[in-house]
């Protein structure tokens, strides 16, 4: 696998390949990598000539400067999955290779997609991850980039990205890889404590015990009710649950005939927080 570090010397070799008629998948990460990470890795090179992963923990997407600097980071380990799965190419720019000294997002208009959910507690999330794909695809140019719906408003909002900016790329969702136990990987579930990491598994159990409830309840007496479990549970606090519409991420008031819809939910397992969802519909 090759490695670069330098925007200059990767967009060369970049553009050589291109010039070769080498098609571009590409995977943008925060690294400490995973088997979900991997999974968008390896239909990445099914699917083309070239396949390149990045990573760059960025801190324009972050509102917790806590949460920044315990991001967890394992390299070499990172290094070695991809090798493992024959990765062509890793880009690792530093943060002044993206930003110089310029540390700022820009600001972005996704139609009200950012200002749900994640949106509302996390603030200027998405303009932080606009502003780093946005560079990173004018860097990497590929032709199909894959996001996993593990992040289904981040995926939403760069899918509005690409339309609104009209840029030349293809982007495919990707099935949430989870633990046998249920847990969606996360990056995040290493830094769990022994017990937060047992309890954990309760957050996708009861969003699939919510599911079961349609046809039986309306959208307010499955999210009193997804409420309820959480305040009996000791260990986990919750943020939010919200079934919404899968397109607009608007909260649904009632289930209509022909949307979609999705179940949402931001958890605290003590320190850490989690999030997941589930297709919201009744099978
Ligand atoms: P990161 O959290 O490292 O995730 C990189 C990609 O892996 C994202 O598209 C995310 O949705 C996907 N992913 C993470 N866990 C997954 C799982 N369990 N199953 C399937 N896919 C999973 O998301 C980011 O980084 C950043 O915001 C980024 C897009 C790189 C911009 O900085």
């Amino acid at each position: 696998m090759k490695i670069f570090k330098s925007k200059s010397d990767f967009k060369d070799y970049i553009s050589s390949e291109k010039n070769k008629g080498k098609t571009i998948g590409f995977v943008p990460t925060m690294g400490a990598l995973h088997k979900g990470h991997l999974s968008l890795v390896e239909r990445a090179i099914k699917k083309n000539d070239l396949t390149v992963v990045s990573i760059f923990v960025n801190p324009t997407q972050f509102d917790n400067k806590e949460d920044l600097d315990k991001y967890p980071k394992t390299f070499e380990k990172d290094v070695e999955l991809l090798e493992s799965i024959d990765c062509d190419v890793l880009f690792a720019p530093s943060v002044s290779e993206i930003y110089d000294d310029n540390v700022v997002s820009e600001t972005f208009d996704f139609d009200g997609l950012e200002h749900q959910m994640e949106g509302k507690f996390r603030d200027g999330h998405f303009d932080g991850v606009g502003t780093i794909v946005k560079a990173l695809f004018e860097i990497v140019e590929p032709n199909t980039a894959y996001f996993g719906k593990k992040d289904f408003q981040q995926l939403q909002i760069i899918k509005k990205l690409v339309q609104k900016l009209n840029l030349p790329v293809k982007i495919k969702g990707m099935p949430i890889f989870r633990e046998k136990d249920g847990l969606a990987m996360s990056s995040r579930n290493t830094r769990l404590t022994e017990e937060h990491r047992k309890a954990a598994p309760f957050i996708h159990k009861t969003l699939k015990k919510a599911r079961k409830k349609i046809g039986t309840k309306n959208v307010i007496e499955i999210t009193e009710w997804v409420r309820k479990q959480f305040k009996k549970h000791p260990l986990l606090e919750l943020e939010y649950f919200i079934i919404a519409d899968e397109k607009t991420l608007q909260t649904a008031t009632e289930f209509e005939s022909k949307k979609r819809y999705r179940a949402f939910i931001a958890v605290f397992a003590g320190e850490i927080r989690l999030i997941d969802n589930v297709r919201f519909k009744n099978n």
